[in-house]
């Protein structure tokens, strides 16, 4: 079992979102109080429906660009979970003023209301695309290369404005450079879904989901539990060189998209036999796409004790369960 942060007064921000809705639920089952602001832009009201009655939660529906909301959000909060923010490097590349906006104008806004009420740790979701062009793999926290989209500017001036606040104003902050998360709750609609609930939809519904490129490119797909555990730790780490830092949060493993589409046909198919004869689609790559992403998670091991417990297929075979239910 791992440790769980549990008696506190929690803010997670995008707590009606995919990984936001897992926080929320996660720390409300390890007895914390919890706070959750959003402004439903892509968050939904059906992800907090298991504990909006739940007398420790309450929704501030608001948005982290008005300061005011902010500053109301954080009254009384020991510890931050800042998920809020505009997901998707082709959404960023469409119209990259709003995703600007939100992830560094409304980051910094919850930043300094933050710092303003004391809480004791700002821990805040960073990215993989942080890497940019970087060659290396594995991704180790300290090599980073230059953006490939404006989101993965976004997520490393972030980055930035954390580390620097830390610096002057003495606030602890803790981020975590989440790699290709996935799991129960995450949408499967519109024009931005990633690629793992968006293949499981099409195949559910009989169609051949398209591949970006020649489905080579791989990443490191991460399951939600994995992502909660690492947020639980990195609101406990007490060692002082734990914090202010950035971690990778992801499993170590890579998984090509030809490798991903047919994992996922197959636990599909367990149920549906028709599906095990659909075949995917090739389409052109994308801009903005990194070609490989997998992490080295020593850092997080050592400062955090990071320890993920789902690999992919496991994790897989949970969400492809969840989307059979709840689909
Ligand atoms: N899902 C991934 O694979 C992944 C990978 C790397 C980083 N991240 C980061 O993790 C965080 C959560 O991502 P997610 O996949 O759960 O996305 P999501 O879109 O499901 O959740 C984001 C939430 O933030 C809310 N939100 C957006 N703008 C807001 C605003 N102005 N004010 C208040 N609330 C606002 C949305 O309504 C939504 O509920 C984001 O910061 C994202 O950049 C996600």
């Amino acid at each position: 079992m791992n440790r769980v942060l549990s008696g506190c007064r929690i803010l997670v921000t995008g707590g009606a979102g995919f990984i936001g809705s897992n926080l929320v639920e996660s720390f409300l089952n390890s007895g914390n109080y919890v706070v959750c602001l959003d402004n439903f832009s892509t968050g939904k009201r059906e992800n907090l429906q298991g504990f909006i009655k739940n007398r420790d939660f309450r929704l501030i529906e608001g948005d982290i660009r008005n300061y005011p909301d902010c500053e109301k959000a954080v009254q009384g909060i020991d510890y931050v979970f800042h998920q809020a923010a505009l997901g998707s490097v082709p959404r960023s590349i469409k119209d990259p003023m709003t995703s600007a906006d939100v992830n560094i104008g409304g980051f910094v806004k919850m930043l300094f209301a933050s710092k303003e009420a004391h809480v004791r740790r700002f821990i805040y979701a960073a990215s993989s695309s942080t890497y940019g062009d970087h060659p290396d793999l594995p991704k180790v926290e300290e090599k980073i290369g230059n953006p490939l989209s404006p989101y993965g500017i976004t997520k490393y001036v972030d980055e930035l404005f954390a580390t620097n606040f830390a610096a002057i104003y003495g606030i602890e902050t803790v981020g975590l450079r989440y790699f290709n998360v996935f799991g129960r709750r995450q949408d499967p609609m519109g024009a931005y879904a990633a690629v793992i609930p968006l293949f499981v939809r099409k195949l559910m519904q009989h169609e051949a989901p398209v591949i970006n490129g020649d489905g080579s490119y791989s990443r490191d797909f991460t399951y939600i539990d994995n992502v909660v555990q690492a947020n639980h730790l990195a609101a406990l780490a007490t060692n002082k060189s734990a914090v202010n830092q950035v971690y990778n949060v992801a499993h170590g493993e890579r998984t090509t998209l030809n490798e991903l589409f047919y994992m996922i046909r197959e636990l599909v198919g367990e149920t549906d036999k028709k599906v095990l004869k659909i075949n995917p689609v090739y389409g052109p790559s994308r801009a903005g796409d990194i070609p490989h992403s997998l992490a080295s998670i020593k850092k997080a091991e050592r400062l955090l004790g990071y320890n993920p417990s789902y690999n992919i297929k496991q994790g897989m075979a949970e969400a492809v369960r969840w989307y059979k239910a709840n689909l």
